[in-house]
């Protein structure tokens, strides 16, 4: 099983949207889904309940309970957890962090949303986790210089995933149903956005951890050294 979590400091950054609209690409990608809805606000309870289907599981899960619940999602099977974190800083925010694979930093392209993201980044380094930053609500003509300035920052800052997610009506409209985008209007700009970010996240997720590559070569220098010897 694999967990990503979207984090950011920030309210309004599109974490539950994004969180949801991913989940229903997944799944119908194959994997087999479960979101955890860390919010106390439980936005995504409640899309789950607009939702009415029991094919993508939602369960509020307060953060001292974290790490137990995951461990029961990946023995009952569930390949993907998705968490859905709340937008200010604190234990659910850490608790997240330490649970994911790959925490998920989404900002739309203005200064109060990149810097909170700077912030965000640094909480998720001194966990020592993967992250990666997903630029959201861009206008639709993405030539802007803003969307520009903004995705130059977030990719200096240590990646950008694809695509640049743009502001459009289907994700509200989805989201009020219980949908994802790609159920809202299969054919539209933003499911094919949703199935490019969830292939951009699988291929990232794929990626070795750094502590991985590190072990991997050191033990290929050991073995060089001995074979030396
Ligand atoms: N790509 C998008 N296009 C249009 N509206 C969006 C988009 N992403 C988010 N929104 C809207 O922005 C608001 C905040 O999004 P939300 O997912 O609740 O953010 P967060 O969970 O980070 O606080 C919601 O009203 C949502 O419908
Ligand atoms: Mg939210």
């Amino acid at each position: 099983m694999r967990t990503i979590a979207f984090v950011t400091q920030k309210g309004g950054a599109g974490k539950s949207t994004l969180a949801s609209s991913v989940a229903v690409a997944a799944r119908h990608a194959g994997e087999r889904v479960f979101i955890i809805d860390l919010d106390p606000l439980q936005t995504l309870v409640k899309w789950s309940k607009a939702r009415g289907a029991a094919d993508i599981a939602v369960e509020h899960v307060p953060p001292t309970k974290l790490s137990k619940a995951l461990a029961a999602l990946a023995a009952k099977g569930v390949t993907l957890a998705i968490i859905d974190a709340p937008g200010q800083e604190g234990e659910h925010l850490a608790a997240a962090v330490r649970a994911a694979d790959l925490c998920v930093i989404p900002a739309r392209p203005n200064a109060f949303d990149l810097w909170a993201s700077e912030i965000t980044r640094l909480r998720v380094k001194e966990k020592g986790k993967d992250y990666a930053f997903l630029l959201n609500q861009c206008p639709p003509a993405q030539q802007s210089a803003r969307v520009e300035l903004g995705a130059k920052a977030l990719q200096a800052m240590g990646g950008l995933l694809a695509p640049l997610v743009s502001s459009r009506v289907d994700y509200q409209e989805a989201a009020r149903l219980g949908w994802g985008v790609s159920e809202y209007n299969p054919d539209g700009v933003a499911a094919a956005e949703m199935r490019e970010l969830w292939s951009s996240i699988k291929r990232r997720l794929k990626k070795p951890k750094s502590g991985d590559a590190t072990k991997a070569s050191s033990a290929k220098t050991a073995k060089a050294a001995k074979k030396a010897a």
